[in-house]
């Protein structure tokens, strides 16, 4: 049997990493600034994350969701805490597009209403709810096409109101940043502006952390820049350093119902123990605050670079749209200068390390950039 065809693959295999380095099945060592997907958040092979999965795997794998499991409880708790949402109750599953769908059901459960508000160029994940509200045609099957969905321009507040006037709406979907569209932001006014137009037709604000949470921005989670909490968040990707867990964080005004959600892998002993290893480091090494203070030294040193048309993003989630002589830079830094990065089209880099990285790590992609813009 062969493998389905789903992606364009590079020819490198790395079979070997240690924090922000890669090593190739060939010897060559890259530096990884992309993180397999902004997944990678507390560095490749952390000690203390492989003594925590390697002691449970010693102890016990998996259990079904029918027994206790005090792990489960434990990251509740963490979680609540480490993101200031203590008063949120947590549902655990496998993937980001998981989290997503799960936070749809909720949201209209809660409210009895069929539909989803999402943004322009959102991207929600790929299974059926989710990519639905993915403002992408050509990744969406006819089955996925339903009129359950609505886009409107990302910061266009007038647009939200029309939408949400209809009260139709269980909820309205946003990302903390937008990352596969190619980084952009929404204000943080935009953002109290549709807090308050959530509150007054009754519609659920969900937050999708998956790319944009977990400290990458400087803060836990994007939104919180803007000071403001949402009814529903969804994480995934840097949640377990590349073990597959998601999390819908659900607003206490929720009430639980047997049979609502359910899952058969989600929460499960290995996943939670790698959340909770990835939690510890996060506090232990204080990446938050290096996300922010090493986001500043990239952002000191290419906001306004005479390669670029924009440089965009918060913390380490950073996008550089790039001028069209230098399309084509992606590649260079990594066959030339062996950096992973990623990309949102041809035109943006899109820069999401793990949290560990260091200033000399920056540093050093920042000199290899600039001696190929040169
Ligand atoms: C913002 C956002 N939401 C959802 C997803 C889907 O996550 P997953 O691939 O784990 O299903 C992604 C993945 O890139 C994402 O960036």
């Amino acid at each position: 049997m062969e493998l389905f065809k789903t992606y364009k693959l590079w020819d490198i295999e790395p079979v070997k990493g240690l924090d922000t380095t890669l090593w190739d099945d060939k010897g060559q060592v890259y530096t990884d600034l992309y993180g397999g997907h902004a997944v990678i958040s507390v560095g490749h092979c952390h000690p203390h994350y492989v003594e925590m999965l390697t002691a449970q795997l010693n102890k016990l794998g998996f259990y079904s969701n029918a027994v206790q499991n005090s792990i489960q409880k434990e990251l509740a708790s963490r979680l609540g805490q480490v993101s200031g949402y203590t008063e949120h109750s947590l549902f655990l599953c496998n993937s980001g597009a998981e989290a997503n769908e799960n936070a749809f059901k909720v949201a209209s459960f809660h409210t009895g209403r069929p539909k989803i508000l999402a943004f322009s160029k959102a991207f929600h994940g790929r299974t059926s709810g989710a990519v639905s509200a993915t403002d992408n045609p050509k990744i969406q099957a006819p089955f996925n096409k339903n009129s359950n969905v609505t886009f409107v321009p990302l910061n266009d507040i007038e647009a939200v109101e029309k939408e949400l006037a209809s009260g139709q709406y269980a909820g309205v979907i946003i990302e903390g940043i937008q990352g596969v569209a190619g980084i952009y932001e929404p204000t943080d006014n935009f953002l109290r502006s549709l807090r308050d137009l959530c509150d007054k037709f009754g519609t659920m604000l969900i937050l999708d952390e998956i790319q944009s949470g977990y400290g990458r921005t400087g803060k836990f989670f994007a939104h919180q820049h803007a000071g403001i909490e949402a009814d529903i968040v969804t994480t995934a990707k840097g949640m377990a350093n590349g073990f597959p867990i998601g999390g819908v964080l659900i607003s206490p005004k929720v009430k639980a119902e047997y049979g609502m959600l359910g899952t058969t892998f989600g929460g499960n002993h290995l996943a939670c123990t790698g959340a909770l290893a990835v939690l510890d480091i996060i506090e232990n090494e204080h990446l938050v605050e290096n996300a922010a203070k090493i986001g500043e030294r990239f952002r000191a040193a290419l906001e306004g670079h005479h390669s670029l048309k924009e440089y965009r993003g918060k913390g380490l989630m950073i996008g550089l749209e790039l001028k069209e002589e230098f399309i084509g830079l992606r590649d260079r830094l990594l066959f030339e200068k062996h950096f992973f990065t990623g990309a949102a089209g041809a035109g943006v880099i899109r820069i999401l390390p793990s949290l560990t990285v260091s200033e000399e790590t920056a540093d050093s992609f920042i000199n290899a950039y600039n001696e190929l813009t040169k």
